[in-house]
């Protein structure tokens, strides 16, 4: 078990918070995230952030429902951490993507915040990133790499 059951609970409850802003929420994190790391605004060349609004709102929903059992649900991470090798995501964005996480829990909970609540969060959002960072290449994807390489 990654998180403690108590971390869990934590994440749930402070996401049901949350998740009555459902529209904020992606407004606010990314603000913080670009705030943290301006050069990570390359790596989202369009415009389209209602888009890319719903995508976070469905990503925290799956995280959070599955936060108590982080383990079931790898083969997924490892598929998003192969999108963002794809999207070229250098590593060190990801700590960043960590804290602007921590600044959105902070601005919605307000003093409903704690020390714990941030850990959790912390804690499982580290635990993602780091099956993302080292998430295996597919075997199909090295086939076809070895094919490229015989026959061009
Ligand atoms: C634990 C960390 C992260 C999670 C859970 C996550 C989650 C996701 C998800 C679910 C998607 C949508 C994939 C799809 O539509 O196929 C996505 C796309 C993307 N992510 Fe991440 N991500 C993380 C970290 C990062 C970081 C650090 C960056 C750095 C810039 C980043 C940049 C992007 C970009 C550029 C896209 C494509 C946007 C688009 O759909 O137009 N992500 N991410």
């Amino acid at each position: 078990m990654v998180l403690t059951d108590r971390e869990a609970s934590l994440i749930k409850s402070s996401w049901k918070i949350m998740e009555e802003r459902r529209i904020e929420n992606p407004l606010i994190f990314y603000d913080a995230f670009f705030e943290t790391a301006p050069d990570a605004k390359k790596y989202f060349p369009r415009d389209d952030f209602s888009k890319l609004g719903r995508k976070f709102n469905y990503t925290m929903d799956f995280i959070v429902s599955n936060c108590h059992q982080l383990d079931e649900i790898k083969d997924s991470i490892e598929d998003l951490g192969r999108i963002h090798v794809k999207l070229k995501i250098e590593n060190e964005f990801y700590e960043k993507f960590n804290e602007s996480l921590l600044v959105l829990v902070d601005k919605i909970l307000g003093t409903q915040n704690s020390k714990e609540i941030e850990t959790s969060w912390s804690k499982a959002l580290t635990h993602i990133a780091g099956i993302m960072q080292n998430a295996p290449e597919k075997e199909e994807n090295k086939f076809q790499q070895l094919l490229r390489k015989l026959f061009g």
